[in-house]
């Protein structure tokens, strides 16, 4: 079987973790400094508070730009409930926004005609690892959350997904770009990012102000930095799959895959877009012995019963994520490109 994704782990990783282990300090500390800034000076920001999930990191990222009740914070539909769920978890009303089917993130114009004058923040996700255009979403005027749990080391315009936006957040899940097994952080300016790192720990405080347990072990900051440290690596094998599985799919009738997209994609995945529904092609595939995944596993509006989002519904319908790890072999990509080929009608 080749599996839709893989964590990417080394002998030197597991040292890196024993060496914690041994030392007999587990919990946030030295290790977490540390990798709390080698992740800013590799963001171009000035903090960085790592935190236990990039759930956790979203909702601190909207706790510190007082996203509270009354408030409205507009997602894309076409992304992980994850979104949702942090909005509601502060008391907010999550407004949907349609796709954009060129890019697969949100849409620029559709996210403006859903603005009203409760938006407190939108949450920008660079989609499956292209850095998005952020100027249309920063003219909004509203504060800004660049979702780069999917796209941490791509840039644009020069700079680094996560250095524009009014915070931004990341996740360090098991498949993710890098990983700390679970894991998170949130990425800004010093000021705001002091309010993340305030909420993430509860014990010994004078008042009663709401906080939580968000917070990063030292194991699990040792495995993220032994991990960001081969991060360049990661990513230009990513770039090294994506451009073999181009180069195997151009002559594809009914399928499109991603251009390419230089410095601006890091690939988390490889999305195609076929002519025909993806439903059938998930079972067949897996027959025989490939796993390809919808991008995303449902967007948010169907759970709620909510119509008016086409662009969304087509992707969901029409896209199919490819696996696409670093330690995916060349052979398994011209395999899962041959299975493709045969799946599909000429
Ligand atoms: C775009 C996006 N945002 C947020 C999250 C949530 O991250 P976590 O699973 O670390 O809570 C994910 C997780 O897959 C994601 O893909």
């Amino acid at each position: 079987m080749i599996p839709h994704s893989r964590p990417t782990v080394s002998a030197e990783d597991a040292e890196s973790v024993a060496r914690v282990v041994r030392s007999g300090h587990l919990a946030q500390g030295a290790e977490v400094e540390g990798f709390e800034r080698e992740l800013a000076a590799r963001l171009d920001v000035t903090a960085v508070a790592v935190v236990s999930s990039g759930s956790a990191a979203l909702e601190l990222a909207l706790r510190a730009l007082d996203v509270g009740p009354d408030a409205e914070v507009v997602v894309p539909t076409y992304a992980c409930d994850a979104l949702h769920h942090a909005v509601t978890r502060c008391g907010a009303t999550p407004v949907l926004a349609d796709a954009d089917p060129e890019t697969l993130g949100p849409s620029p114009k559709d996210v403006t005609r859903r603005l009203t004058r409760r938006a407190r923040a939108v949450v920008i996700v660079h989609p499956f690892g292209l850095a998005l255009d952020l100027d249309p979403f920063l003219a909004l005027g509203v504060p800004v959350v660049e979702d780069c749990a999917q796209a941490i080391g791509a840039r644009v315009a020069g700079r680094p997904v996560g250095s524009r936006g009014a915070l931004a957040a990341c996740s360090f899940y098991a498949t993710k770009l890098l990983t700390t097994g679970e894991g998170g952080a949130v990425a800004g300016a010093a000021p705001r990012v002091a309010r993340v790192r305030d909420a993430r720990d509860y014990d010994e405080r004078e008042d009663l102000v709401p906080r939580f347990n968000f917070k990063l072990t030292d194991v699990q900051a040792a495995l993220g930095r032994s991990q960001l440290g081969r991060l360049d690596t990661f990513i230009a094998r990513r770039r090294a799959i994506a451009a073999r599985y181009r180069a195997r799919l151009a002559s594809l009738a009914g399928c499109r895959p991603p251009g390419d997209a230089g410095e601006r994609h890091v690939f988390h995945r490889f999305v195609v877009t076929l002519e025909r529904p993806v439903g059938p092609l998930l079972e067949r595939l897996a027959r025989g012995g490939i796993a390809v995944r919808r991008p995303v596993f449902r967007p948010i509006h169907r759970a709620l019963g909510l119509g008016g989002y086409p662009e969304a519904d087509r992707l969901w319908t029409h896209c199919l994520s490819l696996p696409c790890y670093p330690s995916l072999t060349d052979a398994e990509v011209d395999a899962v490109g041959a299975a493709l080929a045969e799946a599909l009608p000429t």
